[in-house]
């Protein structure tokens, strides 16, 4: 498209402060702001206006959750079942690590930060190793596919390749790139990072299997027989991945998707909880939940709503394709976005000020007809690295690291 082209485009959408600076620019410039206006995608604007006349949400009830003493009995059936679905190839790992991390504030991708204390230790290195823990009981490797963004796929591809992948069959690892959303002010008019760029962000989490689609690896998990995808955060040191014992459960339970879970420390934790909503699996945000919500409990004093996400979702390849291009929600995300201000300015917010717009996994949950939840001992399997400091950050992971022996 040409300026004109482009200019009625953005006026019809009340937005053509994105070539404020055009008659500013050199020739390579423009041209630069043209493409990158012209890639953006401005579907995101209908549905921001649309905001507030969202569906509300359906009669949520509690799920019920296969608890780790029941699981402990059935371990060797279900590790039996997980295993040999491993080894006929029917399994493989998704790694979501398009975010932008930005709470971490690592320079960086957030799989690149080094948790270690007496000796390097890279978290994709961790993530590996909990893989590899699958591939040697299973005897053969995995496919592991890593979903990464425009903003960080590069920087990823040659960390992972300048380490070797940390030993994992490098046949085994396929890279793909999930499409970016733009951000809005308060009165959503789109936010420019530099004079030839609006700002634009990973559209969340809830994409991947749509990018899987678009990056032509949907073919090649068809043409493995892959049947069940393992979907998994970077940000979770601790998670095993492609566990055969949950593949197992998952398998055997008839369903068509499984989510891992850990019990919360207290009512006010703020994790998203799994519960049902309208007869189909579904996850409350801790910001959704009513106070009655959170501290509703059965005769015997047991929290209804008490097991939080972890980001371990187990999907039958077959049913999630067969949603995946079901209209998903978006939400907006009130972030403090760094920009230009009119005069070009960079401006660094202290406060949020705009909206990033967002998939969610979960949606593509509750699309499917049933999910198997799965309860797992969060010290052994929940060290999530998401701040800073203080809670959820490098330092409360190494401590449950090393509780679990892991040598950093
Ligand atoms: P978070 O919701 O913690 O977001 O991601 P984030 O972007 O990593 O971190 P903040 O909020 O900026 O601090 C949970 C998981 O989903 C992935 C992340 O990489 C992480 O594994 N994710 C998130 C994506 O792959 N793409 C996205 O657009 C967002």
């Amino acid at each position: 498209m040409n300026y004109a082209e482009i200019n009625a485009q953005l006026k019809a959408l009340r937005q053509e402060h994105l070539l404020r600076f055009y008659d500013t620019l050199s020739e390579d410039e423009q041209s630069a702001l043209l493409r990158n206006l012209e890639k953006m995608d401005l579907n995101y604007l209908r549905a921001f206006a649309e905001r507030g006349k969202e569906v509300q949400r359906g009669r949520i009830e509690p799920i019920p959750v296969l608890r780790i003493p029941e699981i402990e009995e059935k371990k060797d059936l279900f590790a039996e079942e997980g295993l040999k679905l491993i080894r006929e190839g029917k399994a493989a790992a998704v790694l979501l690590a398009g975010g932008m991390g930005s709470r971490l504030g690592h320079d960086g991708p957030k799989g690149t930060f080094d948790i270690g204390v007496t000796r390097p230790v890279y978290i994709f290195q961790r993530l590996i190793e909990n893989l590899q823990e699958t591939v040697r009981e299973a005897g053969r490797p995995v496919h592991l596919f890593i979903m990464t963004s425009e903003a960080n796929d590069a920087e990823t591809r040659s960390f992972l390749h300048s380490h070797e992948f940390f030993g994992y069959n490098p046949s085994y690892v396929h890279f793909f790139t999930q499409a970016m959303a733009p951000a809005v002010d308060e009165d959503g008019k789109i936010l420019m990072e530099t004079k030839t760029a609006p700002v634009s962000a990973p559209n969340g989490n809830g994409g991947w299997l749509l990018s899987m689609e678009s990056a032509a690896l949907l073919d090649l998990v068809k043409k493995e027989g892959i049947e069940w995808l393992n979907v998994f955060s970077v940000d979770n040191v601790l998670q095993r991945i492609c566990d055969p014992v949950f593949i197992g459960a998952t398998a055997l339970s008839g369903f068509a998707s499984g989510s891992k879970v850990v019990q919360k420390t207290d009512p006010g934790e703020r994790v998203g909880v799994m519960c049902r909503e309208d007869g189909r699996p579904a996850v409350v945000e801790y910001y959704e939940m009513t106070d009655s919500m959170r501290t509703a409990a059965d005769k015997d004093g047991h929290y209804l709503y008490y097991y939080g996400v972890i980001l371990n979702y187990l999907f039958r390849v077959s049913d999630a394709v067969a949603v995946m291009h079901e209209k998903m929600p978006v939400h907006f995300a009130h972030k403090k976005i760094p920009c230009i201000d009119e005069q070009g300015r960079a401006v660094v917010p202290s406060e949020p000020n705009g909206w990033k717009f967002e998939y969610f996994i979960f949606d593509l949950l509750h699309e499917l007809d049933g999910c198997l939840v799965y309860e797992v001992d969060r010290a052994k399997e929940f060290a999530p690295v998401k701040n800073r400091s203080g809670a959820d950050s490098p330092e409360s992971a190494r401590e449950l690291l090393l509780a679990q022996g892991i040598r950093l």
